[in-house]
């Protein structure tokens, strides 16, 4: 290893793009200022990568198919993976603090998230040889069997909620199955997928296997949307984005995945085990202060146990606390100014629509001014038809509504544009199992809620979150085509 991955140091993270496992300046030579959300002071640069820096990227990782990439077998991509994972869990401490200072998030869960991180390089690492193609009974005289193979070159645009996660689960999966990658990070955040393909590189990653351009959506993002030498697109973002990443995919005749958010309900049955089920509840809305697009944003409540839940999230609501990322409390800040905005435009909204605020939790009063600081919000009962119950508002907001029976419960979770996940919490096994199977998403926890959590576990949307998933084997499907050969015997 060398003593580039050990180091701390924000600084330390280049401001070129990475191209051919070098750093290099960029194009044009601009730089984009890195801000901590927590304080609103500029702590360091990343590369304002353009459409000249995104093609120098799609040649690097299409030489590297055709080269020493291409011809690597599975069982050595998977130990690449492998080796990187174990470097990931060695500067497991450095790469955590860098996650909290750019992003903002409380250090426990910046920690999670490397941990995380190292779990996608470990299980793509071990899956890597393990996707076995099948033979297929035809006609007499045929034999037939397939084999997966990459797309080649893949494109893959992330967000900032997650950086480190987001990495993980579409590079190692894609890597896993040979493709070679050209990765564009969010302007917000995106310090630690730079450090992440230097430790790639580390673990013997060859030269243009992954290329990483950071920069501006619409110039970096939208060239390697559009770009023709792009084979497969893997997008994780807004909902107005992913149409336009869809639309530039169509264009070159090319799939891809989209992973666009959600207004995930958890549902409370008058049985459920609210012990259990309030604490999942309120993390599920304040981890990564709202910002996660599996965020447990409507708890849909039985009618006859609405008025027990909205006094004990009036006694236990307040509790939860946005703080700095060192102080290690419930929440951080948001993002930027502009998420904000955003968050509180949705809270002066329903202020205004006179919808019952029940709590309100609280910002410590030690963090600094220039952060995005805004206290969690609980609000209730919010009416069917209000934006709080409809839009994602990517906060820490929680909308309390009200079911009548089981079949109301259904149709509630399942009035939404989107669908990524819900919960369902009830005592009665049958029910809560029967009602899971009616709700269009791509993960329903019973008793159990887990924004993001799970590297086993296929993830994606239906209706507006999206198609397509990451996460488990699933991924590895996505990143790779079959190819069916029929061999005539007779
Ligand atoms: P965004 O969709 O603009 O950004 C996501 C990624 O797409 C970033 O890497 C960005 O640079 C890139 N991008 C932006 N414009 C592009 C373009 N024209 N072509 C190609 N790539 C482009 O999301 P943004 O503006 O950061 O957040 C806006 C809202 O999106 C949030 O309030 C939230 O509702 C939603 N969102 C959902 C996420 C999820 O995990 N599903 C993650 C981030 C945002
Ligand atoms: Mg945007």
């Amino acid at each position: 290893m060398n003593l580039q991955s050990q180091n701390p140091s924000p600084a330390a993270v280049s401001d070129g793009v990475f191209i051919d496992n070098e750093w290099r300046a960029s194009a044009s030579g601009a730089t984009l200022d890195v801000v901590a959300p927590a304080t609103g002071e500029v702590f360091t640069r990343i590369a304002a990568g353009n459409a000249d820096d995104i093609a120098a990227a799609v040649a690097a990782a299409r030489r590297a198919r055709e080269a020493d990439w291409g011809q690597m077998t599975a069982t050595q991509r998977g130990r690449i993976l492998t080796r990187a994972a174990e470097i990931v869990n060695r500067c497991h401490d450095q790469l955590a603090a860098l996650e909290a200072r750019d992003t903002g998030k409380p250090l426990s869960q910046a920690q999670a998230d490397i941990a995380a991180t190292a779990r996608y390089l470990e299980f793509y690492g071990g899956a890597a040889d393990k996707l076995h193609g099948d033979t297929i009974p035809f006609l007499p005289g045929h034999f037939v069997t397939t084999e997966y193979v990459p797309f080649g070159v893949t494109g893959h645009i992330i967000p900032w909620n997650y950086p480190a996660q987001m990495f993980g689960r579409t590079i190692a999966a894609s890597l896993a199955m040979g493709n070679a990658c050209v990765l564009k990070p969010a302007e917000d955040a995106c310090l630690t997928p730079l450090r992440l393909c230097e430790i790639l590189r580390e673990a013997g990653l060859p030269a243009g296997a992954l290329n990483c351009v950071p920069g501006r959506g619409d110039q970096a993002g939208a060239a390697l949307a559009a770009h023709p030498g792009v084979d497969f697109l893997s997008f994780t973002g807004s909902p107005e984005i992913g149409a336009a990443v869809q639309v530039a995919a169509a264009q070159n005749h090319v799939g891809c995945t989209l992973e666009l958010g959600g207004k995930s309900p958890q549902i409370l049955f008058e049985d459920a085990d609210l012990d259990r089920a309030l604490p999942v509840v309120m993390k599920a809305i304040t981890q990564n202060a709202g910002q996660t697009c599996s965020a447990g944003a409507r708890l849909l409540v039985q009618e006859s146990l609405l008025a027990t839940v909205t006094q004990r999230l009036r006694a236990e609501f307040p509790g939860l606390t946005a703080a700095d990322p060192e102080s290690d409390r419930d929440l951080g800040p948001l993002i930027n100014p502009r998420q904000l905005d955003r968050v509180r435009r949705f809270c002066a909204q329903a202020d205004a629509d006179g919808i019952p605020l029940i709590a309100e939790g609280r910002i410590d009063p030690g963090v600094a001014t220039g952060g995005n600081w805004i206290a969690p919000r609980a609000y209730g009962p919010v009416p069917r038809d209000h934006p709080l119950a409809r839009q994602e508002v990517f906060g820490p907001v929680l909308s309390v509504m009200s079911f009548a029976d089981e079949a109301d419960a259904i149709a509630l979770a399942n009035d939404t544009e989107y669908g990524l996940v819900a919960g369902v919490w009830s005592r009665d096994g049958s029910r809560a199992i029967r009602v899971a199977r009616q709700i269009l998403v791509g993960q329903v926890f019973v008793n159990a809620y887990g924004a993001g959590g799970g590297i086993e576990l296929p993830f994606g949307g239906m209706k507006k979150s999206g198609h397509g998933r990451e996460k488990g084997f699933d991924a590895l499907y996505e990143f790779a085509a079959t190819r069916t050969m029929v061999i005539r015997h007779d």
